[in-house]
């Protein structure tokens, strides 16, 4: 979708949902595929809405289709009651309340580079629908509240496509003259047209079987390309194990005969829960150990998870209209942090998870495109398929079980599906469900839902050691946003509890519920001024502040709760960066901090006992999160001082980080559990130190585990070493990566990434050479994020850097990729939006890169939404 030059594309308001004119009882449909010119025959039952105002004429999405036929109950529609709309879509003028509407059209998925709709990747036939992907296939009311079953006949050239697939059950297959044959599928769900989905091609499956808990035989398929069939294990055993998981937390069994799970390597996205046929990404379904690593072992198991889990909370129950995108997104992660919470270290996990949401949500939260959980507009609704939408989601969903307790959320969830199964819901009927079942009003709390920004949380105390008493006062802002200047207080639950002089827990322990903009809590009886551990947990999405270097010295030494331990660490260290950063920039030498040297002396001494929260913890705040913390960021600076608290770290320990990186060495196969990926997380978090330690031996170790490494977690991790450096074995190690690697698209994505990351000065100039080498493709999208994303979110000291010429990259490849993908393109816009955290002088070329953008006739919707607001 382009737009003119002048008229700006309209923006999409909550408030102005209608109910559907027209409904869709079934839908038949038969595809004759060819690469060029597919043919789509749709029959669509089709009725007056009863509860919609009246219209006269039926209005019909579509977007690239050319109409060949179209009859009306059996009848053929004269020209004169036929109009497209501006869109492409179709008007038909005086229909009867009920009728069956029959339309062809052709459609070239050959052409098709956008990949939604339609589309080939590698000779093979995938769709993707969700949001408005079914528009590009046949003409249909293309909104998640006309919920119809649909009956699919694919047919195709036997030889390039024996296998035939869509959603529901396989209900018989045939030959066709000339080489062709066909199969039909019908899915006895109604369901949205945006989780209509067909796969043909030369595929292979790996098989498996499920059986449920009311012993239903369930046959698992997941299709790859040739040879890739033995990559498949860990993604079956994380579907199954979900299956399981979903049907003893919740009750939620699987409702067809069928699961199918196909993967593509050209997907906008991570994955898609179509009906009975997942679509994935490559990336989150191919793994062996030599080729994937251990945070792609992760991902997986939580993709898989995801889209598993959407078959009831998005599928079975889904979105009234795409405001509500949240309802069926952040309960889904919701629910699977949760799994993947349970089938390893609760612990650990949550410490990524919140990192994540900081690294990706926080500052879109205090952003140019900040939005609530549950928008209010939209230009493009591809753009809100944001970190706020599913992490602070998630984040809401998981408060409100904090708040009214599990078993309350276990009814509320029965009470939800019960009441809502097959129907296209809103998050207030999500929220009712939860109110009712639990008796707590939450009528405050869904102030979450609509508010946008991050709450700042402040915390000050006050003990009086004469009656023993211990006040903690907390108060609560949320900074304006765009289009929400004023913010009300959100009810904040803080699982908190009292710390002694000695290290040992007081009484006191719990969650204390901050309702106002501020209020006093009071202890009694205590001995002595007790340390608050505060946000246990991470009990709410907020920034926390007021606790003193001290504070947060004692609880990262002595908290019994893991994440509270993690993150005051990593607040010390943030501290001290800052404090640090000032020095740089006022030219005075930088040294080491001793409190800061002495933290992790002490996690070295308890490194043993949890390798994996070791590792989380000995990593330094990422420079994005130290710059974020400061009103106006220096990536320079802060660059210079993490770099030199690496270095400085890494020679003062250098000794026990060489030990570490000695004894923790993998002993016997590889493994995924929990400990052995500790262990080799620590491992490799021990040779990044000594890689930059001074007179260290970490290029020889690193060159040697890149040789000799064998899974992809430690390969990848002395490559990243390596490319850091300025050594000789950095230019011979990528070329052998490459070599090895040159057939395996999602090893190369590593291999690109790895250049794009490496705090090497040169980084930009390869990056932009790398852009013209012969594996790059503009049309891939793993590629694209591999490279040019890597590059603009990922490397923040050489994408920032003086001179422009990273925002000028950026800007010119939004610019080529907006011919290409709109979607890629309009989600590679962020980084150049965030031009106010950065210094006049380098706010004044982002903006001129922005408008440059901005400036291209014919520019997409979704990237004109995304610069539009970025300028704003
Ligand atoms: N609905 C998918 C998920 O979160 C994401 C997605 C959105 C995929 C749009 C493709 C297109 O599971
Ligand atoms: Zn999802």
């Amino acid at each position: 979708m382009t737009t003119a030059e002048t008229t700006p594309p309209p923006t999409i308001r909550r408030e102005d949902y209608r109910p559907p004119a027209f409904l869709v009882d079934s839908v038949e449909l038969h595809l004759a595929l060819h690469p060029g010119a597919t043919r789509v025959t749709a029959s669509l039952t089709m009725r007056r809405n009863p509860a919609a105002a009246p219209a006269a004429d039926l209005e019909l999405d579509g977007e690239a289709l050319t109409l060949i036929s179209s009859a009306l109950d059996g009848a053929p529609l004269e020209p004169g009651r036929l109009a497209r709309l501006p869109g492409g879509g179709l008007r038909i003028a005086g229909v009867p309340d009920a009728f069956t509407l029959r339309t062809e059209v052709e459609i070239s998925p050959e052409a098709n580079s956008e990949l939604s709709g339609l589309y080939l990747s590698g000779g093979n036939y995938f769709t993707q629908c969700e949001a408005e992907g079914f528009r590009r296939i046949t003409f249909f009311p293309d909104r998640p509240d006309v919920m119809a079953r649909y009956t699919t006949t694919i047919e195709a050239e036997r030889a390039a496509c024996p296998v035939l697939l869509s959603n529901g059950n396989p209900d018989g297959a045939g030959e066709l003259p000339d080489g062709r044959h066909w199969a039909r599928w019908v899915d006895p769900h109604p369901k949205p047209s945006y989780l209509f989905a067909v796969v043909a091609g030369d595929l292979v499956a790996a098989r498996d079987s499920f059986t449920t808990q009311s012993g239903r035989d369930v046959a698992l398929a997941i299709y790859v390309r040739r040879g890739d069939e033995d990559a498949c294990g860990h993604a079956m055993d994380s579907l199954k194990r979900s299956m399981k998981w979903d049907e003893d937390t919740y009750g939620l069994e699987y409702d067809l005969d069928v699961f199918n799970i196909a993967a593509v390597s050209d997907f906008n996205m991570g994955a898609m829960e179509n009906k009975g046929l997942n679509v994935f990404n490559t990336k989150y379904i191919l793994a062996r150990p030599e080729t994937a690593t251990d945070t792609d072992y992760e991902g997986i198991e939580t993709v898989v998870a995801h889209e598993y889990f959407h078959n009831w909370t998005g599928n079975r129950v889904t979105c009234r209209d795409w405001f509500q995108l949240s309802l069926k997104e952040g309960l889904t992660v919701f629910r699977d942090q949760h799994f993947s919470a349970d089938q390893g270290s609760a612990a650990v996990k949550r410490l990524s998870d919140v990192r994540r949401l900081r690294a990706a949500q926080f500052p879109e939260d205090a952003g140019p495109m900040a939005h609530p959980v549950r928008p209010d507009s939209y230009v493009e609704i591809n753009n809100f398929y944001t970190a706020t939408v599913y992490q602070k989601g998630a984040e809401v969903v998981r408060m409100m079980r904090a708040l009214i307790g599990e078993a309350a959320f276990r009814r509320g969830m029965d009470l939800y599906i019960q009441r809502h199964d097959n129907q296209a819901v809103t998050i207030e009927d999500f929220a009712q469900a939860m109110q009712d079942a639990s008796g707590v009003d939450l009528s405050r709390f869904r102030r979450w839902y609509g508010q946008a920004g991050t709450p700042e949380l402040r915390v000050r105390d006050a003990f009086d050691p004469a009656s023993g008493r211990y006040t903690l006062t907390l108060s609560q802002s949320t900074p304006p946003t765009p289009g929400q200047p004023e913010k009300l207080p959100v009810p904040i639950p803080v699982r908190m509890g009292l710390i002694g002089a000695d290290g040992a827990e007081l009484p006191g322990a719990g969650v204390l519920l901050l309702e106002e903009a501020e209020q006093d809590f009071t202890f009694d009886g205590l001995a002595s001024r007790p340390v608050p551990s505060l946000l246990r947990g991470f009990s709410a999405p907020v920034r926390l502040s007021g606790l003193s270097l001290e504070q947060l010295g004692f609880l990262a030494a002595h908290d019994s709760d893991p994440f509270v331990r993690w993150d005051s660490g990593q607040q010390y260290a943030v501290a001290e960066m800052l404090r640090m950063v000032q020095e740089f920039r006022a030219q005075k030498p930088l040294a080491l901090p001793e409190g800061l040297a002495s933290n992790i002396s002490a996690l070295l001494d308890g490194a043993a006992d949890d390798p994996a929260f070791a590792a989380e913890a000995l990593v330094l705040p990422s420079e994005d999160f130290v710059a974020d913390q400061m009103d106006t960021a220096d990536p320079e600076a802060v660059h210079a001082v993490r770099q030199f608290l690496r270095a400085s770290l890494g020679t003062r320990f250098m000794a026990r980080f060489a030990a570490l990186h000695d004894e923790l060495r993998d002993a016997g196969p590889y493994r995924t559990d929990g400990i052995s990926t500790g262990r080799r997380a620590l491992r490799n978090t021990a040779l990044s130190y000594i890689g930059r330690a001074e007179g260290g031996d970490g290029i020889a170790r690193a060159a040697r585990q890149f040789e000799t490494g064998g899974n992809m977690t430690d390969v990848l991790s002395a490559l990243r070493v390596l490319a850091d450096s300025d050594a000789p074995e950095r230019e011979t190690a990528l070329a052998a990566f490459h070599a090895r690697w040159r057939g395996d698209d999602l090893v190369l994505d590593k291999w690109f990434t790895i250049q794009a990351i490496s705090s090497r000065e040169d980084t930009l100039r390869v990056v932009e050479d790398l852009l013209q080498h012969r594996d790059f493709d503009l049309r891939n999208p793993n590629r694209v994020r591999a490279l040019v994303g890597a590059f603009a979110a990922g490397n923040p000291a050489r994408f920032h850097t003086a001179s422009g010429e990273g925002y000028r990259f950026l800007a010119d490849s939004v610019i080529a990729l907006d011919a290409v993908n709109t979607q890629v393109a309009a989600r590679m816009v962020g980084p150049l939006a965030q031009w106010k955290r950065q210094d006049a002088a380098r706010g004044a070329i982002m903006r001129e890169e922005l408008r440059r953008i901005l400036a291209r006739p014919g520019l997409s919707k979704g990237t004109y939404e995304k610069v539009s607001k970025g300028l704003a």
